[in-house]
């Protein structure tokens, strides 16, 4: 039987019923009042998803569009820029960096790993001239499933005096980010993940020290430029034609968010991931996150068991239970799987999933306890 794809990756992740219906509905004109008044009811419970009382951007596009919007408002050519790299998406603000003609400094750490504050800490004192304008980092990387304290990171990018832009687009909605709270100057999401709706939005937030610093930019872009942007929440609109049926599903998964309420939405992905880790353990399998304080509640990257290959394991899967998870990026591919626990998940779904990553283990020839995974998760989830 098919037709019942369970996209266990972190994103596209599923979407509801619900949300999918609203965006099936003819397009409307976006200049109309009508699509007007769901802007104005998007933009507002943005701010209250973001927690934030800045204003929160839409554009029609990835995350990485979002990306660029941050960077490409802030660079000019010479500024030093210094990035905190655990993965692939950490790198990628680098490269941003660099393409603006940015001096681009990197801070790295191995597979799994996270930025030790005080190794932030130390870079940034050494720096007394101040020379030092953005620090990028990833709250969740999505390439190994490891996540920083971004509160602590930010308070000491703050106490340095550069701006902090945050790439958080597997964490909104998944864990806990308080931009305005924490201090943190430009904060980016994308609509494929937390937010339960499909690909082809991207959300920015600035703080206004991040306003001082876009308005020296000398070459702000044109598409991404946020006074456009601003201008147009302002007046419940946008700049340019956004993806509308896009919008009118967003509205609708934004009204659930704020039905679950967003601090239990992050403690159900938080109670998901820790009892996905707890049955992987279970089975036998290695985390390439090894501390559950530095795991991201969206992502859980695993190795395999010797003798059996990361592609037969997704195949396998994807196969006999129509579960997709995701293979390992760049050079972690086919070393590592990722399964995720992102967006419209449920209790069923990681039932089922761990079920099946057994059952798939078992018909690979993997000796191990059959049924401990599910016995762990069960148990787990019922520690509500
Ligand atoms: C942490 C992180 N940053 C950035 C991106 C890039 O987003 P997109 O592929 O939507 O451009 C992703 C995508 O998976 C991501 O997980």
């Amino acid at each position: 039987m098919r037709d019942k794809t369970f996209l266990m990756i972190p994103g596209p992740t599923p979407v509801p019923e619900s949300v999918m219906l609203d965006i099936a509905r003819h397009p409307i004109g976006h200049r109309s009042s009508e699509f007007s008044k769901i802007l104005e009811n998007v933009y507002a419970n943005l701010k209250y998803v973001f927690r934030t009382k800045n204003d929160v951007f839409v554009y029609t596009s990835s995350g990485t569009g979002a990306m660029c919007a941050a960077l490409e408002n802030l660079i000019n050519e010479g500024d030093s820029v210094l990035s905190l790299v655990l993965g692939n998406f950490g790198n990628r603000w680098a490269k941003i960096a660099a393409s603006r003609g940015a001096v681009v400094e990197k801070i790295e750490v191995p597979t799994g790993e996270v930025i030790d504050p005080e190794v932030l800490r130390t870079r940034l004192a050494q720096d007394t001239e101040k020379k030092i304008k953005i620090v990028t980092l990833t709250h969740s990387e999505t390439s190994t499933g490891a996540a920083n304290d971004i509160k602590t990171l930010c308070s000491i990018i703050r106490e340095h005096g550069a701006l902090s832009v945050v790439d958080g687009v597997t964490s909104v909605c998944a864990m806990e980010c308080n931009p305005d709270e924490w201090g943190i100057d430009v904060l980016v999401s994308g609509s494929q993940k937390g937010f339960m709706i499909p690909p082809g939005l991207a959300f920015l937030v600035a703080s206004e020290r991040a306003w001082k610093v876009y308005e020296e930019c000398k070459h702000p872009s044109f598409y991404w430029d946020w006074a456009a942007y601003r201008k147009s929440v302002q007046a419940n609109s946008t700049p340019f034609t956004p993806a509308v049926n896009l919008f009118v599903g967003l509205n609708t998964a934004l009204e659930m968010i704020k039905k679950e309420g967003i601090e239990n939405m992050n403690a159900r992905h938080k109670r998901h991931s820790l009892a996905l880790r707890n049955a992987i353990k279970a089975i036998g399998l290695e985390l390439v996150v090894k501390d559950d304080k530095n795991a991201s509640n969206s992502i859980t990257s695993i190795l395999p068991p010797d003798g059996i290959t990361v592609p037969d394991i997704r195949k396998v899967i994807k196969e006999d239970f129509d579960i997709v998870v995701a293979n390992g990026q760049n050079e972690l591919k086919d070393k590592i799987f990722r399964m995720g626990t992102l967006g419209f998940v449920c209790d069923r779904d990681l039932i089922s999933a761990v079920g099946a990553l057994e059952a798939t283990l078992y018909k690979l020839g993997y000796k191990f306890d059959l049924g401990k995974g599910v016995a762990t998760v069960i148990k787990e989830l019922a520690n509500k």
